[in-house]
């Protein structure tokens, strides 16, 4: 028999998204929905995911095992965010009302808006203040059903402040149950002290600030923005082969506003992932389909940013690519960090089906950070992060915009959302 020390009993229907994964094409139709399905977990893993005469037959619940009736309930693996800027200060909420009358994001930019003024805001702040905002974020992401997130640093633009973003995030995924993945994204902006010499900046982030950074296993993965006036494809490269070569998985902010090669290098890299996609051609497209470098689409920039043009979904999922959805929470381009709102504009915008979108927010996205072997789907073997919510099909998270709908959240075996609301210190058992 299976031990299990947490069982979830009897989900109207489960939206498992398991393997094989990364999913392609017509895998990404696939979303894995058991109906009446019972699951079980041991020290914070699945051991079981099936009907309940299985589960009757094969598991033994160890005495105290906590317990969730599940019965009017729907479930999903824990949404996987492989795309924020979680750590960062300040409000930008001056620069939305200049867009709001027709100021374009780029214009504010050029003008000391934009990063620069977030950068500001950061170097201005503690570590204990920003990982303070990391947590009460980290609430609200989990709250909507987050239970991993990707967290870039790129707003200190220095050695000290990306250091002090990055220690941000350690503490805070420390003291949350939602896990976090760090990128070191030092190469985000041109910080105003090296505007006119941006060579210099460039020796700094490959002589000085990513060796510290790695030295401290501070990140996982290195990230820049390979755009217009940012940095430009030469950069992007140089950049991109120091921090391969010093370790890091490679992650590029490609074909955001102009289309300039990142994402065709990304692919030649091998990089994790190219982010943002929204002006890719035809050769980007080529370059991904197949290729190990997941598309990460990021459909609330677009809306935010009040653009008409997307990112072109349905033709990446019919080249093979690897088509991820993710929220690009940071305060100027993609104020949210709701997935369940990510999910419903990757259909309504971007005309993903259900299925796809379900499973370009979870087994992909987990893919996209490279931690498809334990999360991202309800599988024996990968974490118990499970989301529970309150509707009648999977269908329900599109077809009701706007409502949460979700009642419990399992992380690794623990129920830290009950009732809608957070569960804080260890109640395990939280059975209706
Ligand atoms: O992913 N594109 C670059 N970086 C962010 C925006 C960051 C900001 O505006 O603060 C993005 O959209
Ligand atoms: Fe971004």
């Amino acid at each position: 028999m299976i031990k299990a020390d947490c069982v979830v009993a009897g989900c109207r229907a489960l939206a498992t998204c398991r393997g094989p994964i990364p999913k392609r094409r017509e895998a990404l139709q696939d979303a894995g929905v058991i109906e009446n399905a019972w699951l079980a977990g041991r020290g914070g893993r699945i051991v079981f995911v099936g009907p309940e005469d299985e589960f009757r037959r094969t598991v033994r619940p160890e005495a105290g095992a906590a317990g969730i009736d599940a019965r009017r309930l729907v479930g999903f693996p824990g949404f996987v965010d492989a795309h924020t800027h979680l750590p960062f200060a300040g409000s930008r909420g001056d620069e939305f009302s200049l867009r709001l009358q027709g100021w374009t994001y780029q214009q504010l930019a050029a003008r000391g808006m934009g990063i620069r003024s977030t950068v500001r805001a950061t170097r201005s702040a503690t570590r204990e203040e920003l990982r303070d905002l990391c947590l009460a974020r980290l609430d609200e992401m989990l709250l909507h059903g987050t239970t991993t997130a990707e967290a870039k640093s790129g707003y200190g633009l220095n050695r000290e402040d990306e250091i002090k973003q990055l220690e941000a995030v350690r503490d805070a995924d420390a003291l949350h149950p939602v896990d976090l993945i760090p990128t070191f994204m030092g190469a985000h902006e041109i910080p105003d002290e090296f505007r006119d010499r941006k060579e210099d900046y460039l020796d700094l982030l490959i002589h000085t600030v990513m060796p510290a950074v790695r030295d401290q296993s501070l990140a996982r993965f290195f990230d820049v923005f390979c755009e217009e006036g940012v940095f430009s494809l030469d950069e992007t490269k140089r950049l991109a082969e120091a921090a391969l070569s010093a370790g890091f998985g490679l992650k590029i902010h490609a074909d955001e506003f102009v289309p300039l090669g990142g994402t065709e290098l990304a692919a030649r890299k091998g990089a994790v992932s190219a982010e943002h996609l929204i002006a890719i051609t035809e050769s980007g497209i080529a370059a991904l389909a197949g290729s190990v470098t997941a598309a990460i689409l990021l459909p609330n920039v677009p809306f935010f940013l009040m653009q008409d043009k997307r990112a072109p979904a349905r033709r990446l999922i019919d080249a093979g690519a690897v088509v991820a959805l993710a929220s690009d929470f940071n305060p100027g381009s993609s104020m949210t960090s709701n997935m369940q709102w990510i999910i419903q504009l990757g259909v309504f915008q971007m005309r993903m089906t259900i299925e796809e979108a379900l499973n370009a927010a979870t087994a992909n996205g987990a893919y996209a950070i490279r931690e498809h072997e334990d999360r991202g789907s309800l599988e024996p073997g990968k974490f118990l992060d499970l989301v529970l919510c309150d509707m009648t099909t999977p269908a329900d998270l599109v077809y009701h915009v706007g409502r949460n709908p979700v009642k419990f959240v399992l992380k690794k075996g623990k129920v830290v959302v009950s009732g809608g609301r957070i569960v804080r210190g260890d109640r395990a058992d939280s059975s209706p």
